[in-house]
């Protein structure tokens, strides 16, 4: 069986290592014979950005870089569904793996879809039901063309069914790891199934937590050993497009942090956008390149909150235990908000006060087995 994997932006690097370490293992273990072919659509481009993941957590490198970074939208979108027609055509795999809400995500399914190679969508039924941002139209589309549709919460499964989809694998609830599917369940185009397998983020953090306490040492190269700090990422172009609205980030951090060192690794839109609009952080905010995912692992772990309009982000504090507010309006990831972990900007003038428990609801770190299961079962494309 042929698996294509399609990734582009910074965490779908990262989403796509336990898929590929789980389909090493079965090969190696259980003489499966998958074939993993991985393509990078090239939407982030820069060192820091891309290849220092792949390097870090030893990540195969792409079989194919597609090249379609720093262009406008609808052209990157674009870019990627024509290239990746090509490459589909020429490797014709039995299923197309995309990860998350980005353009890469949209153009590859599109692409797949369109050769009647069947999808499976790592993220799916996640919605922030905010159809201004490019992210839940990525969503809402991908979601509507994909055959698996792997979702990392039971809320999420939920989401799905009121939107029309029928087949829910154990009414949402976290697949079973020796689930045994009888004939009838074999997967189409038709019959989209939706499957709480998890969420693979929660696989990475339990892999390379570790990794990261033993290898990162972005704690004593910025001297944060002793210092109590707040961990600062923007870059949703809700908060960056717009002088107005980065404004009023800028003020709100200002405001919350109330002079307390604030440590901001930038994201290369969000510092275009602070050149063009003119505006600056207060004295407070030390901002740094993007950094590693190991590193930004450690300056979670380490910071006493996190501000974030990022939804990775919101989880990992989430699973470490530190306390999060989310620069936007509105969340996908409802349930870091329910357990009191999690608020929202808009509607919050301070620090969520830290309960002890922090609820599984985002599965065992098993995804990417579940996951590999059921791409098993898929008919043959070809
Ligand atoms: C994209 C995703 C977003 C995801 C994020 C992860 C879409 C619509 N958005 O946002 O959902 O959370 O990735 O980081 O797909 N740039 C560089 N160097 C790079 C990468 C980007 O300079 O390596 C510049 C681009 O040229 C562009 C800007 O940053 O000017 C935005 O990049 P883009 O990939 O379009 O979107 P992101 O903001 O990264």
């Amino acid at each position: 069986m042929k698996i294509c994997h399609v990734v582009g932006a910074r965490p779908q690097f990262v989403k796509y290592l336990p898929l590929n370490l789980a389909t090493k293992k079965l090969n190696r273990e259980c003489a499966a014979d998958l074939v993993d072919v991985l393509v990078h659509t090239g939407q982030h481009y820069d060192y820091n950005m891309s290849r220092l993941f792949f390097d870090e957590l030893g990540i195969k490198l792409p079989d194919y870089n597609l090249g379609a970074g720093g262009k406008l939208q609808a052209v990157q979108t674009a870019e990627v569904l024509v290239k990746c027609d090509e490459v589909f055509n020429k490797e014709d795999p039995d299923v197309v793996v995309v990860y998350g809400d980005t353009n890469s995500t949209i153009g590859a399914a599109l692409a797949a879809v369109k050769l009647h190679i069947p999808v499976a969508h790592v993220e799916a039924g996640l919605r922030s039901f905010n159809k201004f941002m490019p992210e839940e139209i990525n969503r809402i589309v991908v979601d509507h063309t994909s055959t698996l549709l792997f979702c990392p919460s039971q809320s999420a499964t939920q989401q799905l069914q009121n939107e029309g989809f029928r087949r829910v694998l154990d009414n949402g609830k976290l697949m079973s790891l020796d689930y045994k599917f009888s004939d009838q369940s074999m997967i189409d185009k038709n019959n989209p199934m939706i499957v709480n397998t998890g969420d693979i983020m929660y696989d990475v953090m339990e892999h390379a937590l570790k990794m990261a306490q033993s290898q990162s040492s972005i704690i004593a190269d910025l001297a944060l050993g002793d210092i109590n700090f707040t961990l600062l990422t923007i870059h949703r172009a809700e908060n960056t497009d717009h002088a107005e609205a980065l404004k009023r980030v800028a003020e709100y951090v200002t405001d919350i942090t109330s002079g307390g060192q604030v440590i901001c690794p930038m994201h290369p839109r969000t510092a275009k956008a602070c050149e063009r609009h003119g505006v600056q952080f207060g004295s407070n905010v030390r901002i740094i390149d993007p950094v590693s995912y190991f590193d930004l692992l450690m300056l979670l772990e380490s910071a006493s909150g996190v501000l974030t309009d990022s939804g990775g982000l919101q989880k990992e504090a989430f699973w470490m235990k530190t306390p999060c507010i989310t620069l936007r309006e509105e969340t996908e990831w409802i349930e870091t908000i329910d357990s009191g972990w999690n608020v929202l900007f808009g509607t919050a003038d301070c620090w969520p006060n830290a309960p002890e428990f922090v609820p599984s609801v985002y599965g065992d770190g098993n995804a990417a087995e579940r996951m590999l299961h059921l791409l098993q079962l898929l008919p043959e494309h070809r």
